[in-house]
């Protein structure tokens, strides 16, 4: 029998549940749902969506069934003559003072106190301390069965909820046993089937045959009219297509480099993970000594371990800065050294993109620019929810004549803005490439709370005037004050915030699920989907105060 014949001979009897009758017959769920959607499509079925919350067994309430209930388990874990309650205890772990507390209401158990030798020389030595608190050492207890046999009542009740009867327990008796986390509700959905309005016609006609499409042969027989032909249901979904899908990174990434180029931005060029100590350190005049150079905090190369093509003059003059100073400037003060800064690494932050950057358009007449970067960094970090070893950072600057703290604040508004913050705050922070330095925080709608967005400031002189000099920025440097405002932050956090993940190890890596990626609404950074229904409900709360 077909299981359209069972649905309709099911059915001419009485209304049934889809679910009752699937564990029932034993039918597969989706065939019997398949089978009864396309009836009911043809009106020879009415069904009606039934929401029912059931009472199951929770892992532990399995256990019980198989294991014993841990209270019974107790019981027999006390020999005839008894056991010390802290030796019990132990074989009970984190469970054991709980259902030490079950055997003692059901009366299963009996405790006597013992006390050991140094107590008792204690109260002794010191019979009338009354009024000083003393720390009192409890006294171990003995434990023995008060009882020959046990009747298991909370077993007893879990059998009947396994059997689906849990109507004949008491509300109180199902609180007690959710509390102690043994039952759980859970909602099941199932249709309850009834017949349609053409169920009569269709089960009394004879059955016509639907044809699904046109073929060759009826066109050739030209009796391609006699055929009844299956309606189109244009309410039914297609099956999803195997595409590729962009991980919201780069979704993310896309809108943000769409905000900088709308702003008359520049990409620069990101290609290079591996660099030198110099671009990605010393040309920052970020000294030898400071610990992010360390290798707790660096991936340095082992192989090519060094790095070959350092710009010989501008080594010297970076040395120079790092050794006495310069522009004003003392500098660090110490023996600067060449193989240190020769040493190869995974690219820490992008502004080592930026000082390249700067070299290379200082050997062209100046005109004001601004430039950014999207790409991966990687630290020697240690893994958690919100920090992994590599990571992507959004990097930007801007060169013109005198630029101040004033300009920052007004890019970073605008840019920030773009991706969907308005209010700011400026931290005064400290970075060894700019004075001053600022910690970006935006008050976030969604999350109701201000966060850290970025770091940024104005590159020192100790930095920029070494990478300019001797170039073309050299000449028109002595006439003009030409400043560098930049910025930096992370791309992994406004993305989390964005598709709401909390743990970025489900944003990045091996545990990521791969159907959020694939079913990831497309970014509009301007508008979190948050923040749009928190604008709908004050429309709302708006609309009805009117
Ligand atoms: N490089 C800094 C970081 O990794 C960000 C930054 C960029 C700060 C530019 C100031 C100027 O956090």
């Amino acid at each position: 029998m077909s299981i359209e014949s069972v649905i309709l001979s099911k059915v001419k009897e009485s209304p049934f549940d889809t679910r009752e009758l699937s564990e029932k017959l034993k039918i597969d769920y989706n065939k019997l749902i398949q089978a009864m959607k396309s009836l009911e499509y043809n009106n020879v079925l009415e069904c009606k969506i039934k929401v029912s919350n059931e009472i199951v067994l929770t892992e532990s309430g399995k256990k019980c069934l198989t294991a014993g209930t841990p209270e019974s388990r107790m019981f027999y874990a006390i020999p005839e003559n008894g056991i010390k309650k802290s030796e019990l205890m132990k074989q009970f772990g984190r469970e054991g003072q709980p259902t030490f507390g079950q055997c003692m209401k059901c009366g299963w158990i009996r405790s006597e106190k013992i006390e050991t030798k140094e107590q008792e020389k204690e109260k002794e030595k010191q019979p009338q301390q009354k009024g000083k608190k003393k720390k009192k050492q409890r006294p171990d207890l003995m434990l023995f069965r008060k009882v020959e046999e046990i009747n298991d009542l909370v077993l007893e009740d879990l059998k009947i909820i396994h059997d689906r009867m849990s109507e004949k327990l008491n509300k109180k008796t199902l609180d007690i046993l959710k509390r102690r986390k043994l039952i759980t509700t859970i909602q099941t959905k199932s249709f309850v089937v009834s017949k349609g309005p053409e169920y009569e016609k269709y089960t009394t006609t004879q059955k016509i045959e639907y044809q699904t499409c046109l073929k060759k042969g009826m066109l050739q027989k030209n009796n391609w009219k006699s055929h009844t032909f299956k309606k189109y249901n244009f309410k039914s979904l297609g099956v999803p297509t195997q595409g590729g899908s962009l991980q919201p990174i780069l979704k993310v990434r896309s809108e943000m480099r769409k905000a900088f180029l709308e702003m008359g931005f520049e990409e620069m060029k990101t290609n290079r993970y591996v660099e030198s100590s110099f671009w990605n350190f010393d040309a920052l005049f970020q000294p030898q000594q400071h610990p992010a150079r360390d290798a707790h905090d660096t991936f340095f190369m082992k192989n090519p371990k060094k790095a070959k093509q350092i710009p010989e003059e501008l080594m010297k003059k970076v040395k120079t800065t790092h050794e006495i100073g310069g522009y004003g400037s003392i500098g660090w003060r110490y023996k600067w050294s060449e193989d240190e800064s020769r040493k190869n690494l995974l690219r820490t932050h992008t502004t080592a993109v930026s000082s390249r950057t700067l070299r290379e358009i200082s050997k062209e007449p100046f005109r004001p620019r601004r430039f950014f970067s999207i790409d991966r960094v990687f630290r020697n970090e240690t893994l958690d929810a919100t920090h992994l070893a590599e990571f992507h950072q959004v990097e930007g600057f801007i060169i013109d004549k005198n630029l101040s703290l004033g300009d920052l604040i007004g890019v970073i508004s605008e840019f920030f803005g773009k991706l969907g913050m308005e209010k700011f705050k400026f931290k005064a922070a400290y970075n060894p490439y700019t004075e001053p330095s600022m910690e970006i925080f935006a008050f976030h709608n969604g999350l109701n709370k201000w966060i850290e967005i970025g770091n940024s400031g104005i590159f020192r002189p100790e930095m920029l005037q070494p990478l300019f000099s001797g170039t073309r920025f050299n000449d028109y440097q002595e006439d003009v004050n030409l400043s560098v405002i930049a910025w930096g932050l992370s791309v992994e956090r406004p993305t989390m915030i964005q598709y709401q993940i909390q743990d970025i190890r489900n944003l990045v890596g091996h545990t990521v699920d791969l159907q959020m990626v694939k079913k990831g609404p497309i970014c509009r950074l301007g508008f979190p989907r948050k923040v749009i229904k928190e604008k709908k409900k004050e429309e709302e709360i708006k609309k009805e105060k009117n």
